[in-house]
């Protein structure tokens, strides 16, 4: 008999790191990481010792308090597409780890969102559940946002709602979900528990919205537009020291132009410069009277100054360009390198106004990280 397929069982085994120890070589670097730039905690050596033998022992370890809340800033400090890491000191960090359950979980996501978003003004925050274990995956929020709004398929083909979506809205259907089919619904939470996906619902008051109006053209209020206040990523794990946190919700605050020029602009997202154009009165019939990109500038006009009006943070991308050159200085002078990636740090808007176009990055991948992990096990109570 061949055993290839052992071999490839292994392989993928191995990937997963699935009944097996945590990386002794990724404990100790991070230890060493941690103390090296927290001279206060004193020297890392006994700290380290302590680590691996606890590794030997039962295949794990657990981080202090400390170690956490380090680990996780410093993931956002090496998140290579995010142009927004000036202040990656000022993370708040919520220690959930002893919760595990579905409603436990959608608990403190909603407590998340209410501190996260504090009333508009927009404090970036992390909730961190509980860590994978060596044989023992811990619970995954399946929603790559707490707050997405659902994609519903018609049944010409086409989507009401943001399509980008409407594979995890097939999904909440498939286990039980009953939507309105609005355009801008949210959906609820998918948590995978012990195999098990469950369903959850956020509370309509946590969900902050900001309806989208623009300073000069009254009609803009009729294309019924809005976003939500808060993007709080949920479907990355948080990587520390051969340590994986699959559930570790994250929030900073928008910059205009994720929704004035992705969410609400893409062909394939919510499609709106052909409407906007039109009523801006310009003629969509040749690409060369720009008529796009004078309706997406006008739509993030209208971004910008919704949010201000909202009282709800938001940063532009002239700022946000000039702090990320602050930031690469800072890094620069503390001897690290700031890894970054060109395609997602330029703006999608006017790339070439900002500094960020100008010059090229080292794109390391450095840990701690946040990271798509593949799940370990597929879940047996969902059926789609
Ligand atoms: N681009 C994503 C969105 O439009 C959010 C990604 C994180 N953005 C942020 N500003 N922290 O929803």
């Amino acid at each position: 008999m061949g055993t290839w397929w052992k071999k490839v069982a292994k392989a993928v085994q191995h990937e997963g790191r699935e009944g097996e120890g945590v990386d002794r070589q990724a404990a100790e670097e991070f230890i060493r990481l941690y103390h090296a730039e927290n001279p206060a905690a004193g020297s890392g050596r006994p700290r380290v010792r302590d680590v691996l033998a606890e590794i030997d022992r039962t295949g794990m370890y657990t981080h202090t308090p400390g170690e956490l809340a380090f680990g996780a800033r410093v993931a956002w400090r090496n998140s290579s597409r995010c142009i927004g890491r000036l202040y990656w000191r000022s993370l708040r960090i919520r220690d959930r780890r002893h919760v595990d359950t579905a409603d436990g979980i959608v608990d403190e996501c909603v407590e998340h969102l209410r501190v996260a978003g504090n009333r508009g003004r927009i404090r970036p925050t992390i909730t961190v559940f509980a860590p994978d274990r060596p044989g023992k995956p811990a619970a995954r929020i399946r929603n790559d946002q707490l707050i997405r709004y659902a994609g519903h398929r018609q049944p010409d083909g086409s989507v009401v709602g943001d399509p980008v979506n409407a594979e995890l809205t097939d999904r909440a259907r498939a286990l039980g979900w009953q939507p309105s089919g609005g355009r801008f619904e949210v959906l609820p939470l998918l948590i995978d528990v012990k195999g098990v996906t469950e369903l959850r619902t956020v509370p309509e008051e946590v969900v902050m919205e900001v309806p989208i109006t623009h300073p000069h053209y009254p009609w803009f209020a009729d294309l019924g537009l809005r976003w939500h206040a808060v993007p709080a990523i949920s479907n990355m794990c948080l990587e520390i020291g051969g340590l994986c946190y699959p559930t570790a919700p994250f929030n900073g605050w928008y910059m205009g132009t994720e929704i004035g020029a992705r969410n609400l602009a893409d062909a394939d997202r919510y499609d709106q410069l052909p409407l906007i154009a039109r009523r801006l009165g310009m003629d969509t019939s040749n690409d060369r009277t720009l008529w796009r990109d004078h309706a997406l500038v006008e739509l993030n006009v209208a971004v910008l100054h919704s949010y201000a009006e909202a009282g709800v943070t938001m940063t532009d991308h002239h700022t946000e360009a000039r702090r990320f050159m602050t930031h690469l200085e800072k890094e620069e002078r503390s001897g690290r390198v700031c890894p970054a990636d060109w395609s997602w740090i330029v703006p999608p808007l006017s790339g070439a106004l900002t500094p960020v176009f100008h010059r090229y990055y080292d794109d390391v991948r450095l840990t701690p990280a946040f990271a798509h992990h593949t799940p370990v096990a597929a879940p047996t109570g969902d059926r789609t």
